[in-house]
């Protein structure tokens, strides 16, 4: 495994899947190993701030997110991520979010404020239906400033499909092609 796949959608077949595997695809085309994680699929809680991680770095929680953590700390390959979500009234999924909260497990600990596992780069990727594509630039700069400032993720770049549901993407080859691109940019960090 190498490049992980995040979707933030409840649906597992949806606008961001597609476009998410889109991306690890251009990834395998590298030859990197990839792996996705549907977080509709998963049952895990949002962070309970029981703080049992401050002294450990490690989640107290015992649910779904247990993989998701031993994916990312294990992962041997060219660390990448690709963290996908629908807008939902104006901003992430309740999954993704949920997803975000429960990385705390890797700040503020007695260790240090940052222990996610090293060296990861992400691409964030985005749908919407507002017929607008830099409608949420916001939203993905919000997320990419969270990952960049408690995670140290160096953030590659970004995908965007607007219109989804009116204009998916297999009507879409430029959107395809840029996520394409995205990949192997992921595969080979640069
Ligand atoms: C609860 C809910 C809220 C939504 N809010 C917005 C929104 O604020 N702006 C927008 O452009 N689309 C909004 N949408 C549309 C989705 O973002 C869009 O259809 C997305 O591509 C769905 O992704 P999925 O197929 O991966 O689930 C919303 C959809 C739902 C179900």
């Amino acid at each position: 495994m190498s490049v992980i796949g995040i979707n933030g959608s409840p649906r597992s077949s949806g606008a961001t899947a597609a476009l998410v595997y889109e991306v690890l695809a251009g990834a395998a085309e590298c030859g990197v190993g990839t792996r996705i994680f549907h977080l509709g699929e998963m049952a895990f809680s949002g962070c309970t701030a029981c703080m049992g991680c401050r002294e450990t770095a490690r989640c107290a929680i015992d649910d779904d997110m247990r993989p998701m953590y031993e994916a990312i700390e294990r992962n041997a390959g060219r660390r990448a991520l690709v963290i996908g979500t629908p807008i939902y009234f104006d901003h992430v999924s309740a999954q993704l979010k949920a997803w975000l909260d429960r990385l705390y497990a890797y700040t503020y600990t007695k260790f240090g404020e940052r222990m996610f596992p090293k060296g990861y780069d992400a691409a964030i990727v985005l749908t919407f239906d507002w017929d607008k594509a830099d409608a949420y630039r916001c939203v993905e700069e919000w997320l990419a400033d969270r990952l960049r400032a408690y995670h140290a993720i160096r953030i590659l770049g970004s995908v965007t499909l607007c219109n989804a549901t009116a204009s998916p993407l297999s009507d879409r080859p430029d959107i395809a092609h840029q996520a394409r691109e995205m990949g192997r940019r992921l595969a080979l960090g640069s």
